[in-house]
């Protein structure tokens, strides 16, 4: 529990001395989760592209618990090169969390979704997490243990949520996510995935093109779990479980972080007051 100030006491810290490498760190989900990350104890490389951003969260954070570098996750030699500044600089990579993405709100239309547009999301979204899995067992089937997370998203179980692109995206990474776990088990590697629903972060404000109480209303309107909203801070505290020992016998699994939106068809209209 962390109390007021944000710190949690040491006893209660589900990452003490791990060493982690957050793709997408700068912003919403990642920049949240590396902040929660330090503050269980564990020392963070941010990897993005907004240099500013990032830059400035992990002088932030301290130098001794967080660095950044700047890297394309589209790019095998920015991936690999960040994986290796995390061994460099702090000595091995525990959790690796494959979470940069981007929106893709060009390809909504199936007619109007350009071929350039399409493989641009799948190179983000599923191109980058292969990557960081590729290179993150790298260096974790010689340490002979390891955690590689994904962000995926409701859209990896529901149609409709997002774009063509995204939704396939996002379903492949389930699919990575399960293989990867398949053949890592033997190494003592957990792979899994996150799936949230709609937070408010650039890249969800920005697909939506609401902003504030809009946007909250407007993902209020269609949630199942009533007037209680998700915040970055519960996708963030998933993957701390999933990154800490807590999981340490999860692996091949999709989280879905939805208020079990997934799950319920409400036009069957059943359960009223
Ligand atoms: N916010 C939501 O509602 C939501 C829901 C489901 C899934 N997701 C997923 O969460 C992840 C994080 O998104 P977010 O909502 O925090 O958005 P965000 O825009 O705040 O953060 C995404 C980060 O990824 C970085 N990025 C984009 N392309 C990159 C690249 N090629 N190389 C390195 N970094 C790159 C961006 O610079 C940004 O800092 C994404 O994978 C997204 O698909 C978000």
């Amino acid at each position: 529990m962390a109390n007021s100030s944000g710190d949690v006491p040491a006893s209660a810290r589900k990452l003490e001395g791990k060493v982690a490498l957050i793709t997408g760190g700068a912003s919403g989900i990642g920049e949240c989760t590396a902040r929660l990350f330090v503050r269980h104890g564990a020392r963070v490389v941010v990897v993005d592209i907004q240099d500013e951003l990032g830059a400035r969260l992990c002088a932030e954070l301290g130098e001794g618990s967080a660095s950044y570098v700047r890297g394309d996750v589209t790019i095998e030699e920015d991936v690999a090169a960040a994986v290796d500044h995390a061994v460099s600089r702090f000595g091995k990579l525990d959790v690796m969390f494959n979470n940069a993405g981007i929106g893709g709100a060009g390809c909504h239309n199936i007619l109007e979704s350009t071929k350039a547009d399409f493989e641009r999301v799948l190179a983000v979204n599923l191109v980058g997490p292969f990557l960081g899995t590729k290179h993150a067992a790298r260096v974790m089937v010689p340490a002979r243990g390891g955690c590689i997370i994904g962000t995926a998203s409701l859209a990896s179980a529901v149609a409709g949520a997002a774009s063509h692109a995204y939704t396939c995206a996002k379903r492949a990474l389930v699919g990575l996510t399960e293989n990867a776990a398949a053949e890592l088990g033997r190494h003592g590697i957990r792979v899994n995935c996150v799936s949230p629903g709609a937070a408010a972060t650039p890249l969800a404000t920005g697909y939506l093109g609401l902003e504030g109480e809009a946007f909250e209303s407007a993902v209020e309107a269609v949630a199942n779990l009533k007037g209680v909203g998700l915040r970055v801070e519960d996708i963030a505290a998933a993957v701390v479980f999933l990154a800490s020992d807590d999981a340490r016998y999860i692996s091949g699994h999709n989280l879905l972080i939805d208020g079990g939106f997934s799950v319920v068809n409400p036009s069957f209209g059943i359960f009223k007051d």
